[in-house]
């Protein structure tokens, strides 16, 4: 075997890999950054800045049960003796971002984000290799690993059923089994001869919508579900609450408040649940302050992102909220097109 006198790196076959290993991986020639790159946007409302890494501001509006919130603190306790992993279970737009941002903020902790679907590619999770003129080749790492690295840290695995990239997945296997926690990532793997390994204090949750990890191109294995010890499943919080959570976070009144809760809950207690998210009910309400009619309010909002069928049912169920005199209006409208320069 050879050894590099650089980095210490002593498993390298032939002296040939080891001219190779100096010319292109070895890390401790290369200069490491040559420029960081930009910091990504996760659009969470930030206390700080650790590193490229961000701390979440919690949502003073944020309601959360009881229990839960004990169960959040038992899971943070546990964390800190080693790291944990979290699963948020439940139909879709019941919180669930929202409340692993909670836990994030909650902790303190600097905090990566990673949307599941969006980020496809091997390189977005575990870095890629970079080649510069002057240095070679040297690994730059990503704001994942970054975090993964990071003693604390939160890293968020955003609707994680639907994650594409198989190995990804199989990385994230072993990072995310307790006995392992480590990673064997081929472009740090090249430039440092050493693994990924989770820092101390890490704590993984992952949030999905149930149901919906058969809809990913790749179906999840049970192996990795398996991997979340803690699971909190979250379902829409109670009417009252959503009514509250409306009042105080577009400043609807309460009735229209109601009108649109009662709404939604009509539809999601069904033989057929239809999932009515609260970011819809969120997007309504701010749109009936601006004093759209509770019908455009939620045809624009909520209604359009339903199939023709399901439309017909929910402008069926919103017919018992109409008041009189929305009711007339709605009846005696008769569609107008005209050409925008009219308008
Ligand atoms: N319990 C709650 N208290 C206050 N706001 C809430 C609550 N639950 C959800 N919201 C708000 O509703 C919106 C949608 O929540 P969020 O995106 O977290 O839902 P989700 O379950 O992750 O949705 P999806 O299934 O589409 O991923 C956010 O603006 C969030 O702040
Ligand atoms: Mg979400």
């Amino acid at each position: 075997m050879f050894k590099c006198d650089a980095c210490g790196l002593d498993d390298l076959p032939t002296q040939k890999m080891l001219d190779l290993h100096k010319e292109r991986y070895c890390s401790a020639l290369a200069v490491k950054q040559v420029a960081a790159p930009p910091v990504k946007e996760t659009g969470f409302q930030i206390t700080q800045r650790v590193g490229r890494l961000e701390v979440p501001k919690s949502d003073p509006d944020y309601f959360i049960e009881d229990e839960v919130a004990a169960e959040i603190d038992r899971v943070i306790a546990l964390t800190e003796q080693t790291p944990q992993n979290l699963a948020v279970i439940g139909p879709k737009g019941t919180g669930k971002t929202a409340l692993s941002l909670e836990i994030a903020a909650r902790r303190g902790s600097p905090t990566y984000l990673a949307n599941a679907y969006s980020q496809r590619s091997s390189d977005e999770w575990f870095g890629r290799e970079m080649v510069n003129a002057e240095v070679g080749t040297y690994y730059e790492p990503s704001l994942f690993v970054e975090a993964v690295e990071t003693e604390g840290a939160t890293v968020i695995l955003n609707d994680f059923a639907l994650m594409q990239n198989k190995s990804v997945q199989n990385g994230l296997n072993d990072l995310l089994d307790d006995r392992v926690r480590e990673a064997w990532i081929d472009p740090l793997y090249h430039a440092t001869g050493k693994p990924l390994r989770v820092a101390a204090g890490v704590l993984f949750i992952a949030t999905w919508n149930e149901g919906s990890e058969y809809t990913g191109n790749i179906k999840l294995s049970a192996n990795i579900l398996d991997r979340f010890a803690n699971r909190i499943y979250m379902p829409y919080p109670p009417a009252d609450t959503q009514v509250e959570v409306l009042s105080r976070k577009t400043g609807i009144d309460a009735g229209n408040a109601v009108r649109l809760v009662k709404f939604a809950e009509s539809l999601r207690q069904t033989d057929e649940p239809i999932d009515i998210s609260m970011r819809g009910l969120l997007q309504a309400a701010k749109k009936m302050v601006m004093g759209a009619h509770i019908r455009d309010a939620l045809y624009f909002t909520v209604i359009s992102g339903l199939t023709t069928d399901l439309q017909t049912k929910a402008l069926a169920a919103l017919e018992g909220q109409y008041t009189k005199v929305e009711k007339e209006q709605v009846a005696t409208r008769t569609p107008q097109w005209r050409p925008v320069s009219v308008r």
